[in-house]
C-alpha cells in the first residue's frame, strides 16, 4: 500500500524513530520511571518563561492574527532573528523564519540545488541530511572525518565535482560533538573558493547551527559567514529552548545572497514543500522573550557526568565539544547486538549506522542525572560481561 520509497525508509533508516517507538512500548508496559531512553535528541524541558513567552503570544490580538502571512514570516521576527545573528550587513532581508531547522535546510536546498546535483555532507552525520537531498532528487556524498572527528580537507577535495551545488555541515556536531575550530573552516572556505573559480560554478556552504548556543569552554562557535560568502545557515530553537515540538527556526543568508530571486525561491520552497509558513504562534513567542540567551550549566554538568561515566566505564569516547550527544566506540565488535542487550535492560541508545559509522554508538546526555545513572551502570554490566568472555 505505501511506496516503495516509504518501504525502503522502513528497512534503511530510521534508526533515532524506531527506538523512540521502542520507548514508548517500553514504557508503557513498565512505566516511565523503569525505562532509559537516551536514543532520541530530546532537549532539557522548557522553563517558564518560555511557558509565559508562548501564554502571551497565544493572546496578541491584531488584524489577521489567524490568517495567512509572508511565506518568510513576520517582518518584526525577522528582524530581531537578524540581530541575533549579529553578521555586519544582516537584516531581515537576510532571514526567513522555517518550521524549525529541518525546514530551514530543505528549503535551502530547493533553492540552490538542482535534481542530479551532488551535496558533499560529512559523517557521521545527522540521519535525515541523506533524506533532506534525497527527496529534492539530490545525492548526498558523506565524508568522513579524520580519526579525531575534524573535517578530512583532503578527502573532501577530492570528493567535489562539477556537480557539486552544496556542502551540507553541522556545527557542533550531532553525533559526534565536534565544533568546528578556524583552521577547518578557513581550510575548507578557501577549498571552496577556489572550486568554484574552476568550475564556474559557486558551491553553497549550509551550516546547520542547531546546536549552536551549546559550545562547551574552551570551545566556541565561530561564524561561517566571516569565512565564506556563498553560506547560509539553518537555525533553530528545537534543542536551546526546549521547544523542539514546536517547529520555529530560520535561515539566516549571507548578505550577498539576500537577493529578490532567493526569497521568490524560498517562498516557492516553502509552498512546494508544504511548511507555508512557520508557525505563527510559535514565531509570536519569539517576540515575548527578553532574550533568546539560554543557561548552557545544566548541559555542561550532564556533558561532564556523562563523559566521565564513559571514561570510568573504559569506554572509547570523544569528550563532546558542543551538543547533547555522547559518541563512543561500540565495546561489542557488534553493535548492534550491543544495543539490544541494552535495550533488553530497558536503555535505549542508538548505533551509530544510523549516523553512517556502523562501529559506533550515540547516547543523548540531556536527561536526569539517574537515568544517566542507570545507563552507564547497564553499559558496565555489559563491557565487564565482554572482559570476562
Ligand atoms: C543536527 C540536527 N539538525 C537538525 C535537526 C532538526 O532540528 P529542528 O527540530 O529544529 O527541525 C536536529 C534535530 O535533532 C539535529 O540534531
Amino acid at each position: 500500500m505505501i511506496s516503495r520509497w516509504s518501504r525502503a525508509q522502513l528497512s534503511d533508516g530510521g534508526w533515532v524513530r524506531r527506538m523512540f517507538m521502542e520507548g514508548l512500548r517500553l514504557r508503557a508496559e513498565h512505566g516511565d520511571d523503569a525505562v532509559v531512553d537516551l536514543s532520541l535528541g530530546q532537549p532539557l524541558e522548557a522553563d517558564e518563561p518560555i511557558a509565559e513567552a508562548f501564554r502571551a503570544a497565544a493572546g496578541d490580538r491584531f488584524h489577521g492574527r489567524f490568517g495567512y502571512m509572508p511565506n518568510l514570516g513576520y517582518m518584526e521576527v525577522r528582524e530581531r532573528a537578524a540581530l541575533d545573528v549579529g553578521f555586519p550587513g544582516v537584516d531581515a532581508s537576510c532571514v526567513a523564519m522555517t518550521s524549525g531547522a529541518a525546514a530551514a535546510i530543505t528549503v535551502a536546498i530547493r533553492t540552490f540545488v538542482d535534481p542530479g546535483d551532488e551535496v558533499v555532507g560529512i559523517a557521521p552525520f545527522f540521519p535525515e541530511f541523506r533524506l533532506y537531498c534525497e527527496t529534492a532528487s539530490a545525492r548526498f556524498v558523506p565524508i568522513p572525518t579524520q580519526a579525531d572527528l575534524r573535517l578530512d580537507l583532503g578527502a573532501i577535495s577530492a570528493a567535489l565535482s562539477p556537480r557539486t551545488a552544496a556542502v551540507l555541515l553541522n556545527s557542533p556536531c550531532n553525533p559526534s560533538g565536534h565544533v568546528l575550530d578556524e583552521d577547518e573552516l578557513r581550510g575548507l572556505a578557501g577549498m571552496l573558493q577556489r572550486h568554484s573559480e574552476r568550475h564556474g560554478r559557486r558551491v553553497l556552504l549550509i551550516v546547520d547551527e542547531v546546536y549552536r548556543r551549546m559550545a562547551y569552554a574552551p570551545h566556541r562557535r565561530l561564524d561561517p559567514l566571516n569565512f565564506y560568502e556563498h553560506s547560509v545557515l539553518a537555525r533553530s530553537f528545537s534543542k536551546d529552548l526546549g521547544i523542539a515540538g514546536e517547529r520555529i527556526g530560520y535561515l539566516v543568508l549571507h548578505p550577498s545572497l539576500a537577493l529578490p530571486e532567493t526569497h521568490l525561491g524560498l517562498a516557492q520552497a516553502m509552498r512546494a514543500l508544504g511548511f507555508v509558513n512557520a508557525p505563527a504562534t510559535a514565531q509570536r513567542a519569539l517576540l515575548h522573550l527578553q532574550s533568546w540567551d539560554i543557561n548552557l550549566q545544566p548541559y555542561q554538568e550532564r556533558r561532564d557526568v556523562a563523559f566521565d561515566a564513559a571514561r570510568a566505564a573504559g569506554l572509547d569516547a570523544a569528550e563532546p565539544q558542543g551538543g547533547i550527544y555522547l559518541w563512543f566506540r561500540s565495546p561489542w565488535d557488534d553493535t548492534l547486538a550491543f544495543i539490544d542487550e541494552l535495550a533488553k535492560r530497558r536503555v535505549l541508545l542508538t548505533p551509530g549506522v544510523a549516523f553512517g559509522d556502523p562501529s559506533r554508538v550515540r547516547l543523548c546526555f540531556s536527561a536526569p542525572r539517574a537515568k544517566l545513572a542507570a545507563a552507564f551502570d547497564a553499559v558496565t554490566e555489559l563491557t565487564g560481561d565482554a572482559v570476562s568472555a
